[in-house]
């Protein structure tokens, strides 16, 4: 089932907040995608002076290409407001992020932002956290990290691409994959995290969202 209209529809819903000499974070993935043509669109119709924030080369290659000029998240004193897709979201709004592995940047985005905006579909609603969280890592500290979450009760896997070449984060950094069944204190868990010495960061977020729109199907959605 796709839910390409919704997450189109919501997206230029979304916009909405968007007002001219605004700075805008720029997520990653297929939502924040979405979102980003279509700012595009907007700065062209209103003339809008925007200056657009990436969090990855992948959307920064989608903002070149729809014409939205990019400045870097050190060259900004805040973010006006931020949209990004996320990986789950549970059901006291905390989310999880990195399946693509731009969660160092994406949690910096968010702690600069007045306004924090996640698009997803209904399929990654949950009560609790089930999927696993991506935990950014210096490669060096690989083991060691392994050996602390295994402590917390979690189960480490590394990240890898095809062949088993590992996967490295734009930061130079591996992801661990950490699978800790259901999480019903996802807060506790990350400052957890957090604590471990080589840990760069989190896939749970501890800033929750101001504002959620999930994409349901028939391309509707609804702002939770
Ligand atoms: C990137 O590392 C992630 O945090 C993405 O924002 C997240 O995986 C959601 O991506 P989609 O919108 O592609 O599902």
């Amino acid at each position: 089932m796709s839910y390409d209209d919704a997450i189109a529809a919501l997206s230029n819903d979304a916009l909405k907040l968007v007002k001219d000499n605004y700075i805008v974070g720029l997520g990653s993935g297929r939502a924040a995608t979405t979102l980003v043509k279509s700012l595009g669109k907007l700065i062209r119709i209103k003339n809008y002076n925007i200056r657009g924030v990436p969090t990855s080369l992948q959307i920064k290659l989608v903002a070149e290409k729809v014409g939205i000029p990019l400045v870097e998240a050190d060259q900004v004193s805040h973010i006006d407001v931020v949209f990004d897709g996320a990986d789950q979201i549970d059901s006291q709004k905390y989310v999880i992020k990195g399946g693509g592995g731009a969660l160092l940047r994406e949690n910096i985005l968010f702690s600069l932002a007045k306004k924090v905006i996640v698009m997803a579909d209904s399929t990654k609603f949950v009560k609790n956290f089930t999927r696993s969280v991506p935990v950014e890592v210096h490669p060096l500290a690989r083991n060691s990290v392994i050996s602390s979450i295994q402590k917390l009760g979690g189960k480490a896997q590394l990240r890898s691409l095809d062949r088993g070449y590992p996967f490295f984060t734009e930061n130079g950094n591996i992801i661990l994959d950490c699978d800790f069944g259901t999480i019903k204190n996802p807060k506790v868990i990350t400052q957890k995290i957090k604590q471990i010495t080589g840990v760069l960061e989190s896939g749970i977020f501890l800033r929750k969202p101001d504002i959620i729109y999930r994409a349901k199907t028939g391309g509707k959605f609804d702002i939770l």
